[in-house]
């Protein structure tokens, strides 16, 4: 009978035989995957691990500070932040195709990754010549889980490409062997590990949110003003639906700025010239298909009201009532 206590004692264990004495890096990426994955194996071989949290300025608001203070707080995790906002908005600047923005915020993401990953292996081979054990990096932790696994072809090598897809082919001298401990799990048992190993429940119950964070949730091109705008639009609307206890109810809700688009308001004795907030709420069982959320109207009202008062740019906010298909569930 599996418990998460009695999952957590044998993948320590399995780790421990794998690793050995060698030193582990892992991406975080403010999702509960990696972070149960990172904290697995942080309770394995502690000091042994380095945590890479490539920090690309399209998070939401308080995301990054789960990352770098409450799961550090949680875990003890030796944690290397990598600020590349910069890198990323200059290589969004004019993009507005959603692929051509996804493939560019890939690519900065490597980018990022590999750097990262270069002063972590430089740093150990450091501390080693110090004296201060093995140098050398030879692992890659993953938060691969089962239907990842299944997805891909169930075997070793498939599952290895989708693997190496996910930290998106890195060079030869920074080729690493993957550590895999979430490989035979479900997404809730994948929470419940993470409940039981002690990390913060706004980590371990995120709902999903995409790789390519806020930057596909701006229909037009990202800016830093763009993304102030959708961040603060955004924690109202997440701060509403936890208040009126929707959070499990709804599977998530994007929240989108139409950024190319105007509409003519009015605000006081002012005429306005905003921009549309659009609200996503959806259920869903596994996010292939999903139904929009038929949520209160009070809920809605609330959150309508508090963005056009509280967000000077926006003036009008509009609910999608799309199922998927035909929409997707991102905008983008
Ligand atoms: P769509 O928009 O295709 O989204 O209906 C299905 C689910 O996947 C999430 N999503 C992503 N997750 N990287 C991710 O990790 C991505 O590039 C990505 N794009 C979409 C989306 O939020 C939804 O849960």
């Amino acid at each position: 009978d599996w418990t998460p206590g009695s999952i957590i004692d044998e993948q320590v264990e399995l780790i421990r035989a794998q690793v050995g004495s060698g030193r582990v890096i892992c991406g975080l990426s403010g999702g509960v995957d990696s972070a149960v994955a990172a904290a697995l194996v942080q309770k394995a071989v502690g000091d042994q691990l380095t945590c890479v949290f490539v920090d690309h300025g399209l998070l939401r608001a308080g995301e990054a500070e789960q990352v770098e203070r409450d799961f550090v707080a949680a875990t003890g995790v030796n944690l290397k932040v990598w600020d590349a906002s910069e890198a990323f908005l200059a290589a969004l600047a004019g993009v507005t195709d959603p692929e051509a923005k996804r493939k560019a915020i890939g690519r900065e993401f490597i980018r990022a990754f590999e750097a990262a990953a270069r002063e972590v292996v430089a740093d150990a081979a450091a501390s080693a010549a110090g004296g201060d054990g093995d140098g050398e990096v030879r692992f890659l932790v993953q938060g691969t889980l089962y239907p990842d696994v299944v997805e891909s072809g169930g075997g070793e090598g498939a599952a290895n490409i989708k693997s190496h897809h996910n930290v998106g082919g890195l060079p030869d001298d920074l080729q690493f062997e993957l550590v895999e401990p979430l490989r035979a799990l479900f997404k809730d048992e994948v929470r419940a590990v993470g409940a039981e190993l002690g990390l913060p429940a706004e980590i371990v119950g995120r709902q999903p949110f995409p790789g390519p964070g806020l930057g596909i949730r701006i229909i037009g091109e990202v800016t830093q003003q763009r993304l102030e705008i959708l961040r603060t639009a955004d924690a109202i609307a997440r701060e509403e639906l936890t208040a009126a206890g929707l959070d499990s109810t709804i599977w998530q809700c994007p929240v989108v700025l139409l950024a190319d688009v105007r509409s003519v308001g009015v605000q006081g004795d002012g005429r306005t010239y905003g921009h549309p907030i659009v609200l996503r709420p959806v259920s869903s069982e596994d996010a292939m298909t999903a139904d929009w959320t038929r949520m209160p109207y009070d809920v809605l009202a609330r959150i309508s009201t508090r963005i056009t008062n509280e967000v000077a740019e926006v003036n009008r906010v509009v609910l999608d009532v799309t199922s998927k298909p035909p929409g997707t569930i991102e905008w983008e």
